[in-house]
């Protein structure tokens, strides 16, 4: 009986010690005769002769004030017990084993700035001859934080570094606007985070990070997301392995290999240059809550779509996420956001794919980049602003504003802004593949469409649609057959349901339009349908992106 329970004892010990990841203490010189200790985590799949893409992705992580060490080696054991930070979680064995990077933890004694972290990324191809140094990603927490926000600061060739950046509740806020000019010549591409209301490093520390980059032109767009929570811990819900906000994923699209070209470059001769704006806290966050949290009806994705192939678009090697940038017409005045694959599709012409945003995304009759920024509350842009869209969607997407108060409460000037899209996209687009979509007033713009623009599409998709038939609109999608795709929640709050199913009984019944006409009508989700209609991330059978491109006019 003993001999037995202690075999399982043994059992179980074993298996548990063959499974425990391991942090290894070590050193390096950070500065001539001056030691600085980290935590070292080796993925199964390192090798110091690899070569190529055998070689090791790098993660640099920066931990908070609370594990600010004396420069001993003894203290290292603090990074293992901060919870929710990348080595608690390496230590309580629940990374991800099959995770490609190499983790590196260092610590610091007294603040985290550029000249503490930017030895450790010069020194990796000494210290690790496998590494990748084309892909090291650089990420802190608090103190940690406000470490990667000086690190990518202060020349383009310490940017450089790094193939990526993520700094949450990051503790510094800039300085002066000439702190955006390395990050911006560099074109590294940045995701920070931070709670709502945190009381100890507060929210606009990263607002005005984010907004002055934008509002410098960064490319690709600096990504926040700005968890709804009166906490200061923002990281647990980004660093957890199986959290929904997949920043590891989100990191391997990146290398440092960034030619600012095909990320700059405008193709089109009506934009002006983004109005110079203030640097006000901007209103208009991506707001989610933490994914971690038991919050009912989260409306955040719960994947970020890695790179994946379409069979509908043949494109050579993986690609690589496009540009996401704002972008200003004079006449007519709007501003637009604009995403452009990082290639070219087969055929030599993107498909346009054109977006009209609902009263959540309206401006206030301004045009300008903080007005613009609205547009990133929801539906498509949000997906792409989050690095959730597949970057081997061939679609250009035009995502234009409307407002509510110049007369446009049913998007009356989609007409003139589809129009001028059109015409200044004119010799990059594939004529024979223009789609359009949009939510609530969005929706109804579409439908308000003159018969010469409804006949220049190759398919339309409605969501919460907020107009009611009317044979004028309803019959010129008659006479083009246009493919379409309604799409609703039965429970949704504003919009009435009547809509909707009127629209295709008159599609289906009265006019029996071919193809026939999709009606998707959810009995639960609310609110949701903004969101779930647009995910990228959704299987082939309800995927709208694949739907679009069964079609062309
Ligand atoms: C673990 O990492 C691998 C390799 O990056 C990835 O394919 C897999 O989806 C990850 N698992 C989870 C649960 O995130
Ligand atoms: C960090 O610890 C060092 C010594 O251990 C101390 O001198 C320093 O003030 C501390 N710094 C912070 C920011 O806590
Ligand atoms: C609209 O908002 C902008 C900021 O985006 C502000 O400068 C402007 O004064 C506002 N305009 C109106 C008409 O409220």
């Amino acid at each position: 009986m003993y001999k037995n329970i202690v075999f399982i004892v043994l059992i179980v010990t074993t298996l548990a010690s063959v499974n425990a990841l391991t942090l290894t203490d070590k050193s390096f010189f950070w500065a001539p005769g001056s030691t600085m200790w980290y935590l070292e985590y080796l993925p199964p799949t390192y090798s110091p002769t690899a070569t190529g893409s055998a070689k090791s992705p790098v993660i640099i992580f920066l931990h908070g004030a609370g594990e600010n060490g004396s420069g001993q080696k003894s203290d290292l054991v603090k990074l293992k017990n901060a919870g929710g930070s990348i080595p608690y979680y390496i230590n309580n064995n629940q990374w991800n084993v099959s995770s490609p990077f190499i983790v590196l933890a260092p610590q610091t004694w007294g603040w985290w700035d550029e000249p503490k972290v930017t030895p450790l990324a010069q020194q990796i191809a000494t210290l690790y001859p496998g590494a990748d140094t084309t892909r090291i990603y650089l990420t802190g927490l608090s103190q940690g934080g406000a470490g990667v926000w000086d690190s990518i600061r202060k020349t383009k060739a310490k940017t450089d570094l790094y193939a990526a950046a993520v700094p949450i509740c990051g503790a510094q806020n800039y300085v002066a606007s000439t702190d955006w000019q390395a990050p911006v010549q560099s074109g590294i591409p940045i995701w920070a985070f931070h709670n709502s209301n945190d009381p100890t490093v507060g929210v606009g520390n990263t607002n005005n990070w984010i907004a002055g980059l934008n509002g410098q032109g960064i490319c690709p767009t600096a990504l926040k997301t700005i968890f709804t929570s009166s906490s200061h811990d923002a990281w647990t819900a980004v660093y957890g392995p199986t959290s929904s906000i997949n920043i590891y994923a989100w990191f391997l699209q990146f290398t440092n290999q960034r030619p600012l070209a095909s990320c700059v470059t405008s193709t089109t001769s009506t934009t002006t240059a983004p109005p110079t704006t203030t640097v006000a806290a901007s209103t208009t966050s991506t707001t989610t809550a933490p994914p971690t949290t038991t919050v009912a009806a989260s409306t955040t994705s719960t994947t970020t779509a890695p790179p994946t192939t379409t069979t509908t678009t043949s494109t050579t090697g993986t690609p690589a996420y496009g540009t996401w940038q704002q972008k200003f017409s004079t006449s007519p005045s709007y501003g637009y956001w604009e995403y452009k694959p990082s290639f070219v599709p087969s055929g030599g012409k993107y498909p346009l794919l054109v977006f009209l945003h609902g009263s959540d995304a309206a401006s206030n009759g301004s045009v300008t980049s903080t007005e613009l920024n609205k547009l990133l509350v929801s539906s498509l842009p949000k997906f792409i602003n989050n690095g959730q869209w597949n970057p081997a969607y061939p679609f250009l997407v035009v995502a234009p504003q409307s407002d509510l108060v110049n007369g446009n409460y049913y998007w009356q000037n989609a007409e003139s802004i589809l129009t001028n899209i059109l015409s200044v996209y004119s010799s990059i687009i594939d004529p024979t593949r223009v789609y359009i979509t949009g939510q609530g007033r969005g929706a109804s713009g579409i439908t308000m469409l003159s018969a010469t623009n409804i006949n220049k599409l190759a398919a339309a998709h409605m969501v919460r649609i907020f107009n009611d038939i009317n044979p004028t609109y309803g019959s010129l999608f008659v006479s083009t057959n246009l493919p379409t795709w309604f799409y609703i929640n039965q429970d949704d709050p504003h919009v009435p349901l009547s809509y909707q199913n009127n629209w295709v009984n008159y599609l289906t019944t009265t006019n029996p339009i071919t193809p026939a006409v999709r009606s998707t009508s959810n009995p639960t989700g609310g609110l949701n349908s903004i969101n779930d209609a647009y995910n990228p991330a959704n299987p082939a059978a309800t995927n709208l992106y694949t739907w679009f491109l069964t079609y062309t006019n």
